[in-house]
């Protein structure tokens, strides 16, 4: 059976302790499971173990040090925090919860703490007396009310000699707390969800085809970001040069017609539909006719005339009231320009529940890393209502959007 920790990114932070050398134990046990592990180790845990043994273990250069001038380091407390889909403090020293409590960033690990959003996993070890002190448990006290996880301290005989809690908790429980906040964070367990993705590609001849420049980035993480909340995804992609997301059912098409094709017949498998997402660059148009032979150049110096046909519209027609009409239908809208204005009149045209827009054109848009979005629904009124989201990277958007979504089916 594959572990729920595959494919997972975790970040584990190793601070300053001598329990530092069970961490080397746990990366082991987190790549045994199929978890992608990216290690920082402070200064402190670097008196204890070395970067070698990290990097060996976790198969991944070690990160230290804030200011590296090193290509793949440079920005990483931005990059390591944006990645991972669960921190784990393991050692967390004294020093390090109070850091962590107070905001500090003065090494990559407070710094990496600091700029990031994402769940954080507490497992304490230190001296009794250090733990047991006022300060150390309004620290930790702080953290668990912001939200992170903690697991240990336990009790028994410490390095130092005494006897108290203080203790890092034995590796299965660390391994059980993260089990334990993977299964618990899959709110859309038992959702079925279709997403659209990439360009299409509408042949002329063997050879040549009207195509765009969609990249597919946007459809593929969202598809990644569902899975990993728990939906059932099928990812109906045009052709894209990324790989196919990890636990996604992914169907590989060429033409708008074989899209809607393909969204048919997942819709109209059961059980139904609950959200399907139109991530797509579909081409509006295709040539009437293809030819089956490559066209050549001739002894005509005219070149041949190039008739289009509509092609089916996926969105409008995955939209239309029936049986099969997902709960929740979202579509996107790249505008060149007047993006709100031509993004209404879509979204009323479309017949879809909700719609995102956004800027497309040199450097925006398709083919980037990054995005800016607004959300149009309606409000229980009628009115149309415009969110607009801070330019983000498209996995953060992924990420945002799989939150609302999770809101709507919770009401
Ligand atoms: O009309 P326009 O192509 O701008 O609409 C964009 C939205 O409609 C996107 O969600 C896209 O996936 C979807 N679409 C579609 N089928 C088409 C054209 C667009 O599903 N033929």
């Amino acid at each position: 059976m594959t572990s729920a920790l595959a494919s997972r990114t975790l970040l584990l932070i190793i601070s300053g302790g001598i329990a530092a050398y069970k961490s080397l134990d746990l990366i082991r046990r987190l790549k045994e499971e199929g978890a992608e592990v990216r290690c920082i180790l402070t200064e402190g845990g670097a008196q204890f173990i070395t970067p070698l043994s990290v990097s060996a273990l976790s198969g991944q250069s070690v990160f230290t040090d804030l200011f590296s001038d090193q290509e793949e380091q440079r920005l990483a407390h931005i990059r390591l925090s944006r990645e991972a889909d669960l921190i784990i403090v393991a050692p967390a020293t004294a020093n390090m919860l109070a850091k962590m409590a107070h905001g500090l960033a003065d090494n990559l690990a407070s710094a990496v703490l600091l700029a990031s959003n994402k769940p954080i996993l507490i497992a304490p070890a230190m001296n009794n007396i250090m733990w047991q002190h006022p300060a150390t448990q309004a620290n930790i006290a702080t953290l668990r009310a912001r939200g992170a996880y903690q697991v240990g301290p336990s009790s028994g005989m410490l390095a130092c000699g005494e006897q108290g809690a203080g203790r890092l908790a034995e590796l299965d429980d660390i391994l059980a707390a993260i089990h334990n906040f993977f299964s618990k964070n899959k709110p859309l367990t038992g959702r079925r969800a279709l997403v659209t993705s990439g360009p299409t590609f509408e042949p002329i001849d063997p050879v040549r085809f009207l195509g765009n420049r969609s990249s597919g980035k946007q459809g593929h993480a969202i598809a990644s970001a569902l899975v990993t909340m728990g939906a059932e995804v099928t990812l109906v992609t045009g052709p894209t040069s990324l790989p196919a997301p990890n636990g996604v059912t992914t169907i590989s098409i060429e033409t708008a017609q074989d899209m809607l094709q393909a969204c048919q017949s997942c819709a109209a498998q059961m059980p139904p539909l609950d959200i399907a997402i139109c991530a797509a660059a579909v081409a509006d148009w295709r040539p009437e006719t293809t030819s089956t032979s490559k066209l050549k150049k001739g002894e005509s110096t005219s070149p041949p005339a190039l008739t289009l046909t509509e092609n089916p519209d996926i969105l409008a027609t995955i939209s239309q009231p029936g049986t099969l009409r997902p709960k929740l239908v979202i579509g996107f809208a790249a505008e060149t320009d007047h993006v709100t204005e031509n993004a209404q009149a879509k979204f009323t045209r479309k017949g879809c529940d909700w719609l995102l827009a956004n800027l497309v054109g040199a450097n925006k848009g398709f083919g980037q890393d990054n995005n800016q979005i607004t959300l149009i629904k309606r409000a229980p009124d009628g009115a149309m209502t415009n969110d607009t989201w801070p330019a983000a990277s498209k996995h953060e958007i992924a990420e945002t959007l799989a939150t609302h979504i999770v809101h709507f089916f919770e009401g």
